[in-house]
């Protein structure tokens, strides 16, 4: 059994004075309210893009802080509303001020709340909180890289190995090899582990590049033909011929799904550049910006790319809440796939200078039944007991995490496990799933735990707002350490309001008799 390092202890109770309690305090109330502002002080009245160039923050930022009920909505006379009409969205300059003077001088009010102030990550912009391959492919329900580095810095040490049992979309892997630790992850979705392979993957990367542009260059010659655009360099395939390329096209797919969600130039264009794919060496890399690219194409508002319900018809005008005019469905593909191309190599170069030589190992599976010894039998990490978890496990009730990605399954035909995914939307929240939920997650921190050394530190991430957590420590042989408290904007993009997770600090219950060590 390995000793707790001393450093370790006495940087814990440093770092989290404010925002953690033990398990016996109670919780204190989420909802923070800004601050009235004095009579006669000026509202000065801005636009969400007024606002962000005022104050160096994206418009997402000014959303955010709306969400979290940090500043409050306007309308354009200066009222305060609850929900703004088209058009009439305004916030005041003066409460924007000062809630971020407040940030800066780490005294948010999160921090009387109970919440912890490191954590929630305010002053991040936009693009460190998607950096490098984080933002490769859309994934809802990521968290953030900066909470995994948080705790990875304070918990671990060079060298150790991380498992991230519900991997997601890898940002614990990502994370992790950056910081010189091995990582494990393991999630039941095929498309998650293609998006996590593919982030992690090791390229040469001026080759990957050539690829992911040539193959946007042959796109763009396709959609030109088929556009019969008038470009003097390109003479154009005669009709009969281009004719003959859509029916082959065509004939290749037989997802209704695509034919539905998509417009007839889209589409043309997404089965063009799939049939492309094999004849490239980074197959799963171009599958993986093609996908990022057929999610934006769909036929939907563009606003809501997370949960669109059904397709619009092709050219039906409609009120933009994110660009704040009259907008239409996107009827093309072309465009996303030259957006994130020239990105996506970009990324890759970039995470290329930053990762180190650690080993990453993605494993598909179930992580209630998966033999993590037999997975790790060829790696290097071979007979080692891993040191610790750092997990997001799905919430009871808030994502079908395969349905998130449908046009990726049904564009690449990959099979799906919908069946064996723990506490999906479709099962709702009511008392027999949360039962479920905790049966599941039990299992799976059971199966992952015969693989931690004793000492083994596990973490994680919930929104336990039907306080399932403690049972499931106690079925799992756990105990609960430490829980810290951070405000977090809507993971899902399903509704407006903000959430409190938890994070779980845990340790194998050395009284409760139930696991060893297996290695
Ligand atoms: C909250 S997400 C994790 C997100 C991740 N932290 C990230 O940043 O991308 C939970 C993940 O658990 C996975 N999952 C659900 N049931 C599972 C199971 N039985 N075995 C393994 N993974 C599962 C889902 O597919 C989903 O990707």
């Amino acid at each position: 059994m390995r000793v707790m390092k001393p450093k370790t202890r006495s940087t814990k109770k440093r770092v989290a004075r404010v925002g953690r309690r033990t398990a016996r305090e109670t919780r204190a109330p989420y909802a923070i309210k800004p601050k009235p502002i004095p009579p006669q002080t000026p509202l000065e009245l801005a636009t969400l893009e007024e606002a962000a160039l005022a104050v160096g923050k994206t418009t997402h930022n000014i959303r955010d802080y709306i969400q979290r009920g940090r500043i409050a909505k306007y309308n354009t006379e200066g009222k305060r509303i609850t929900r703004a009409q088209n058009g009439e969205l305004r916030v005041s300059l003066y409460e924007l001020r000062a809630f971020l003077s407040l940030v800066a001088q780490g005294n948010e009010k999160h921090h009387h709340a109970g919440l912890h102030p490191e954590l929630g990550f305010y002053n991040v912009p936009e693009r460190e909180r998607t950096k490098h391959v984080h933002r490769l492919h859309p994934y809802l329900g990521k968290f953030i890289p900066q909470l995994v580095e948080w705790f990875l810095a304070r918990y671990f040490t060079e060298g150790e190995i991380i498992l991230d049992p519900f991997m997601g979309s890898g940002t614990t892997l990502v994370q992790g090899n950056e910081m010189k630790m091995h990582t494990i992850g393991i999630d039941i979705s095929e498309f998650n582990c293609r998006i996590a392979r593919v982030k992690t993957a090791k390229y040469d990367v001026e080759k990957a590049r050539r690829e992911i542009l040539d193959a946007e260059r042959r796109t763009t010659q396709f959609s030109k033909q088929l556009m019969r655009a008038p470009d003097a360099q390109l003479p154009l395939i005669p009709e009969e011929k281009m004719k003959a390329l859509k029916a082959s096209l065509l004939a290749e797919c037989d997802s209704e799904y695509l034919k539905t969600w998509f417009a007839p130039r889209a589409l043309l264009e997404m089965l063009y550049y799939r049939r492309m794919i094999s004849q490239y060496e980074h197959q799963d890399l171009l599958r993986v910006v093609l996908s990022r690219a057929v999610r934006s194409s769909r036929l939907i508002t563009h606003y809501d790319l997370a949960t669109p319900k059904e397709p619009l018809p092709v050219g039906k005008e409609y009120w933009c809440r994110k660009h704040l005019r009259m907008c239409k469905p996107i009827e093309e593909c072309l465009s996303k796939i030259h957006a994130y191309s020239e990105d996506t190599a970009r990324r890759l170069e970039q995470f290329n200078h930053l990762r180190s030589d650690k080993s990453i190992t993605v494993i598909q599976g179930d992580s209630r039944t998966v033999d993590l010894r037999k997975a790790l039998e060829t790696t290097p990490l071979a007979g080692r007991p891993i040191d610790g978890i750092f997990t997001s496990p799905p919430y009871v009730g808030q994502i079908d995490y395969h349905d998130q990605h449908i046009y990726a399954y049904e564009l690449f035909g990959i099979s799906r496990n919908d069946q064996l995914e723990i506490g999906p939307k479709r099962n709702g929240k009511s008392r027999q799933a949360q039962e479920k939920y905790v049966e599941d997650i039990s299992a799976v921190f059971c199966n992952s735990l015969r693989f931690l050394r004793d000492d083994a530190k596990i973490f994680v991430v919930a929104n336990d707002r039907f306080k399932l957590y403690p049972e499931i420590a106690r079925r799992s042989g756990m105990r609960i350490v430490e829980e810290f408290y951070r405000a977090v904007t809507k993971r899902t993009e399903q509704g407006d309001d903000p959430y409190q997770e938890t994070i779980f600090m845990m340790a194998k219950d050395e009284n409760s008799g139930a696991l060893k060590t297996t290695g």
